[in-house]
């Protein structure tokens, strides 16, 4: 995961926080290929690094229940966290969100907007969706508009977003100009193979060892190279 910036920050700020938090990612891969279990990963690598930091998944279909609390929706969430702010309880800083996908996204933005600036991320926010999160929403026209507004401010933010989707064209090309990293897996075609390609910059061949390769392989593109 692109880090926060670890160099000393000229002001003082509480340990945890981060002077930058630079992160958006795109999981793309077919059908089963192992997509949602790197997510995993991500979420867990995420909260270990970040001692303040928050993960919310969207996750309608209960595959990160083993690792963080499932709520219901947003409400479920909140009324958890007022619960344990008056109690003076820990509350997982992991969770799944149930609902709509809208209204997590938004949920986060808001709490990045009140805790987090550019420069001084005090809590930086993992948030991850899979492409069905995004279809269940309303028209994807309006939906991109939106996703492409918290890619270009994630910074301002400190919120990560994090994409998963079983085809390079599910997510217009944009979300790719915009994330950090791209994860290729395993492809089936070599047309699927040249669009990843075209999409992140690449030159022509360039994953070409992806056709065919073995199940849960994947590479890492950051800034148009394979890393
Ligand atoms: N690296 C891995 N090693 C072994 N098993 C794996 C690995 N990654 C994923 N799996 C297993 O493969 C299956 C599919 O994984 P996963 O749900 O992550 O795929 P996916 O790409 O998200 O699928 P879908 O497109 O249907 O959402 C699961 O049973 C998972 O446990
Ligand atoms: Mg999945």
């Amino acid at each position: 995961m692109t880090a926060c910036n670890e160099k000393e920050p000229a002001q003082p700020t509480p340990a945890s926080a981060c002077r930058d938090f630079n992160f958006a990612a795109l999981v793309i891969g077919p059908p089963q290929c192992g997509k949602t279990t790197f997510v995993r990963g991500l979420v867990v690598d995420h909260l270990r690094r970040y001692p303040t930091g928050l993960a919310f998944v969207h996750d309608p279909n209960l595959q990160f229940r083993d690792i963080c609390p499932a709520y219901e929706d947003v409400h479920a969430w909140r009324r958890a966290f007022d619960a344990a702010t008056v109690s003076r309880t820990p509350i997982s800083r992991g969770a799944c969100v149930g609902g709509q996908w809208s209204d997590v996204r938004a949920m986060a933005v808001a709490i990045g907007r009140a805790r987090n600036t550019a420069g001084n991320v005090r809590v930086p926010i993992l948030l991850a969706c899979d492409e069905s999160s995004m279809i269940g929403d309303s028209g994807r026209s309006y939906v991109a508009q939106e996703e492409l507004q918290l890619l270009s401010t994630r910074r301002h933010l400190g919120v990560g977003p994090v994409y998963n989707a079983q085809q390079a064209t599910s997510l217009v090309d944009a979300f790719y100009a915009l994330a950090t990293d791209v994860i290729a897996f395993a492809q089936r075609s070599e047309r699927e193979t040249l669009k990843l390609e075209e999409r992140c910059g690449l030159p022509e061949g360039a994953l070409a060892s992806l056709v065919g390769a073995a199940r849960y392989h994947y590479v890492r593109i950051q800034a148009g190279r394979i890393v």
